[in-house]
């Protein structure tokens, strides 16, 4: 048996009483109500359970926007213009201008003129006053009276807020036969507490009163509560990643020298990355003052490859622009001082943070944006360590699917491109390799090194399916409420 509310009682009571439809003026009379929501409700409800019939239909309706309520108090704009051009015969545009609102003289005049009046010279003239006349009357007319049917409603449309096209629909009920079936018992309406009261659980009313049930099925607003920034989120996923691979984090200062994010990973320094145009290079502070010893080490290997087989890149190095300051382009550059620190102890570090790059704003790329790097040193470290690592990352996020291809970096040998398959696609995620002797060897790094760079934002917009890099950062509240937890 259905659980009736109250309404629903008084109203499938009051359908009992005459077979035949029912509109919402007669159902609010019946009920002796005045809340059309309630007959709605009430009759949504009946509907549910089948005891009455809804039809619905909806008509379109027109009704004057705010410019439309001025027009009908004040009249519309072009026939205040002409009644003021009819009594002024030689009313001259800046008459105009003086006696009308600043905002109102143009538009006004692009009316009249649409009417067929004339502007020349600042003044006013017309061949047929009386049609001019008789058209801003059945304006007026259509402003005091708008229909749907009206030729002029296109006209009104085109107009700022002078009309607004309404949907408006309407109801009617009809009995079913199993609502006529409804017994008076079922129909008798009871008083039912909603709301529990300190007031009435001190008395003892509470006893015998018949409680509300919550309908649980019942639409309900989605709660908001606070929660991270997706990229925050994901930045956290990818910590604990190589957190439970064994893997300690690096947190490093982004401003940086051409030397370490360089030429202490043999970058030669005519290499097109190091340009301005690539690279955010630093007023302040322009020059960071970098050890002799470091700088004498990295002349020689870049210039004869030093104590290394190497034969270095020829030329010279200048010590000046290795001083330069920079905002970091890659986390290798932190990596890299880790090792220049700590050159003989086994390690599994990771960083991920945030990198700069000259780069012009577009659905791919941003000019700051974050790196997840990586490195793992000890004896014996080599390729497959360095694939498997990447792989099993990759497996961790959610992207089984890993492939490796050669690619060149002047640091690493051999050197690889990471691609994770997406949507059917081979997509770039970064770079990985095992560094050089080059880089190695003037820090005193003697087991091999197995270094890896890779974009967060390219993974982001994998993760959270997005062709847009830009939607990261633009705070759109509506798409990051709706964006899943990671
Ligand atoms: N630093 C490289 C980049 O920014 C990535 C990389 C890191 C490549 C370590 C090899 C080794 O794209």
């Amino acid at each position: 048996m259905a659980e009736f509310t109250n309404p629903e009682r008084r109203m499938l009571r009051a359908m009992q009483q005459r077979d035949g439809l029912w509109d919402l003026e007669e159902v609010l009379e019946a009920c002796n109500w005045d809340d059309q929501a309630i007959a709605v409700a009430a009759g949504h409800g009946l509907a549910n359970h089948g005891y009455v019939k809804i039809s619905e239909t909806s008509v379109t309706d027109v009704i004057l926007g705010s410019e439309g309520q001025n027009a009908l108090e004040q009249g519309l704009l072009e026939s205040r213009l002409w009644d003021y051009i009819k009594s002024n015969k030689d009313a001259s545009m800046k008459d105009l201008s003086a006696n009308f609102e600043r905002h109102e003289a143009g538009p006004g005049i692009g009316l009249l003129k649409g009417l067929g009046v004339k502007l020349e010279g600042g003044k006013f003239s017309c061949e047929n006053p009386e049609d001019v006349s008789k058209k801003i009357a059945e304006r007026e007319e259509f402003i005091r009276t708008p229909t749907m049917d009206n030729p002029l409603l296109d006209h009104f449309k085109g107009r700022k807020n002078l009309i607004e096209i309404v949907e408006a629909v309407t109801r009617t009920w009809k009995i079913t036969s199993s609502g006529m079936q409804v017994s008076d018992s079922q129909l008798e309406e009871v008083t039912k507490i909603a709301d529990i009261t300190p007031e009435l659980l001190q008395s003892d009313e509470w006893k015998n009163a018949e409680f509300r049930p919550y309908d649980v099925s019942l639409e309900a607003s989605m709660p908001r509560s606070g929660r991270s920034h997706p990229m925050q989120a994901l930045i956290e996923r990818i910590r604990s990643i190589f957190l439970e691979m064994g893997f300690s984090e690096l947190v490093e200062d982004y401003v940086q020298t051409a030397g370490w994010n360089m030429d202490s990973l043999f970058i030669p320094q005519d290499h097109p990355a190091r340009e301005m145009q690539d690279t955010f290079y630093l007023d302040n502070p322009r020059q960071i003052e970098l050890d002799k010893k470091l700088l004498a080490d990295w002349k020689a290997i870049h210039e004869h490859g030093g104590d290394t087989d190497s034969t270095g890149w020829g030329g010279e190095l200048d010590p000046e622009i290795s001083q330069k300051g920079l905002l970091r382009t890659h986390t290798t550059v932190n990596t890299i001082q880790y090792l220049a620190e700590n050159p003989e102890d086994s390690c599994r570090v990771f960083a991920i943070d945030r990198v700069f790059r000259k780069e012009s704003i577009d659905k791919t790329h941003l000019p700051e944006f974050h790196q997840i790097e990586g490195i793992i040193m000890e004896p014996g470290a080599n390729l497959g360590m360095l694939v498997t690592t990447l792989k099993t990352f990759y497996e961790k996020m959610g992207y089984p699917e890993v492939r490796v291809r050669p690619a060149y970096f002047p640091y690493t040998e051999p050197s690889l491109e990471v691609e994770v398959k997406w949507r059917g696609k081979w997509l770039e995620l970064g770079g990985a390799g095992i560094f050089r002797p080059e880089v190695t060897e003037p820090l005193g790094i003697k087991d091999p090194v197995c270094a890896w760079g890779m974009g967060l934002e390219r993974l982001a917009m994998l993760v959270l399916g997005l062709d847009d890099i830009r939607q990261l950062y633009i705070s759109d509240l509506e798409w990051l409420r709706n964006q899943p937890i990671l």
